[in-house]
């Protein structure tokens, strides 16, 4: 394998002729001397690679290089004259591979995320989102490294599904019938009998449901790829195909469930603070102002318990500053979880047992009647990060549930039959993978975690 520039800076000056590969972000000429910074994506420094003019010979060469072009470079690794530095390449020879006219969008000064986003296929190539696709490198490695060393087995659940996990009917529909055309039945309703499947089929909200019927044969099972929401919130938050890390376990209760998602959240964080400082500390200057801090307190410290209860109690306090005041029974906005967050409890906040009205059909009811052992993970200038809960694991429990929200059982007698045959208390979690990154790197939008965003009214590229 060739050697990254990341390791190439690492080196001690030698005689030895080494090649380094990558595109150009500045070149500084001046008349004797030819400097050109290369980035590989390594790491967010380039190498510096020093060209005498003199004994190059061939400044036609020199002269058709400029930024973004591609270049490979020989040369040996020299204590560097300048500050910014340790080593530099002093270049012995170097082969143009790509040229780059000057309509290259990604020109020496800053660019707005605005505009970058336009330019989504060559955006990796600026610091700010070569930092934040190495950050989101580790973080997905740390999800595997966590739940492999801990027993976990990693299972893909289908991306296209009959069922609606979420229930909230947020889902996009996959169909190859001809739009222009449809084919109806007699009472004038669409006849999915023809369609693909032969009946109607989703991209998948999330793979809790399959995940679950995995869970009760591996006993801890964990799922990281795609879900799609048709969600119409057009916010910095929301995202219509996003990552999602859903872990199960059975024989696992609310408390179990808790102590996981908080171990998993401080470890990919962890991981992020120990392997990206370079990173870091470009977003720190660039991005959000105490962050590394920020993270560090969060893996330090035990995150706040409450129950929904008691979150409505401390928030009803301050009715008067939110545009929308709460009482029991109301869901918990954004503007909510900030303030319990980062007013009330200065640190993440689980809250669990919320009322059944406002969570999913398959919660694990109270015997209050009223709530469910759902939890949430809220996080300063966040909000919700993770969501979860033990699940139902009563048969006669679920289906009165399931009755009463009029859903329709036929897409669900295997996630209902898992309830008779061997059931056992089981719960699990999801983490939004974009909305974790986010909050690591204090990016402000999360279109601009994820390399193509798709979001209502938006799929470009
Ligand atoms: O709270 P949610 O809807 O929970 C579930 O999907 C459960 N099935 C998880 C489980 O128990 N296995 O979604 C989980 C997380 C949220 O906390 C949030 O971080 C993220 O997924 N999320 C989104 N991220 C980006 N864009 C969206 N539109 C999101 N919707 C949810
Ligand atoms: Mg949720």
């Amino acid at each position: 394998m060739k050697e990254r520039i990341k390791s190439l800076l690492t080196r001690e000056p030698s005689s030895e002729i080494i090649t380094a590969e990558g595109w150009v972000r500045t070149k500084r000429d001046s008349k004797n001397v030819c400097f050109l910074e290369i980035n590989d994506g390594s790491c967010l420094k380039g190498l510096q690679a020093v060209i005498d003019k003199a004994s190059f010979n061939n400044n036609n060469l020199l002269d058709s290089i400029s930024t973004g072009a591609a270049v490979s470079v020989k040369g040996t690794i020299v204590e560097s004259l300048g500050g910014n530095q340790k080593v530099e390449l002093a270049v012995t020879s170097l082969v143009l591979v790509g040229p780059c006219p000057n309509d290259y969008p990604l020109q020496k000064k800053r660019h707005t995320v605005e505009f970058l986003r336009e330019q989504a296929y060559l955006r990796p190539r600026t610091n700010l989102f070569g930092a934040v696709t190495r950050v989101r490198n580790t973080m997905a490695y740390a999800v595997h490294q966590f739940f492999q060393e801990n027993g976990f087995v990693y299972v893909n659940t289908p991306l296209i599904t009959a069922s609606d996990c979420e229930g909230a009917g947020e889902q996009f529909q996959v169909t190859t019938l001809d739009l222009q055309n449809v084919p109806k039945k007699e009472d004038g309703s669409v006849d999915y009998s023809k369609d693909f499947f032969g009946k109607i089929a989703n991209l998948t909200v999330s793979g809790q449901l399959e995940g679950e019927t995995y869970a009760m044969a591996m006993k801890n099972i964990y799922t990281f790829g795609p879900t799609f929401r048709a969600e119409e919130s057009n916010t910095s938050r929301h995202l219509a195909e996003f990552w999602m890390i859903e872990p199960e376990m059975a024989f696992c209760d609310l408390e179990g469930d808790m102590d996981c998602a908080e171990s998993f959240l401080k470890y990919i964080f962890k991981a992020v603070l120990e392997k990206n400082s370079e990173d870091m500390a470009f977003f720190e200057q660039f991005v959000l102002k105490g962050l590394t801090e920020t993270l560090e307190s969060v893996v330090s410290t035990p995150f706040e318990h409450m129950t929904y209860t008691e979150a409505i109690k401390h928030l009803e306090k301050h009715n008067e500053k939110f545009e929308f005041p709460v009482e029991w029974g109301s869901d918990i906005a954004s503007e909510h979880e900030r303030y319990l967050t980062e007013v009330i409890a200065k640190r993440p906040v689980i809250v669990t047992d919320y009322p059944k009205e406002i969570k999913s059909f398959y919660m694990k009811q109270n015997d209050d009647g009223k709530t469910v052992r759902g939890m949430d993970i809220l996080a300063p200038r966040l909000g919700e990060i993770i969501g979860g809960s033990e699940r139902e694991s009563d048969y006669d429990k679920l289906k009165a549930r399931m009755d009463e929200l009029k859903m329709d059982d036929t897409n669900y007698w295997w996630y209902m039959n898992l309830r008779r045959y061997g059931t056992a208390p089981h719960s699990g979690f999801g983490l939004g993978f974009e909305r974790a990154v986010r909050y690591v790197t204090g990016v402000e939008n999360i279109r601009d975690v994820i390399p193509y965003p798709r979001a209502v009214g938006y799929c470009e590229y």
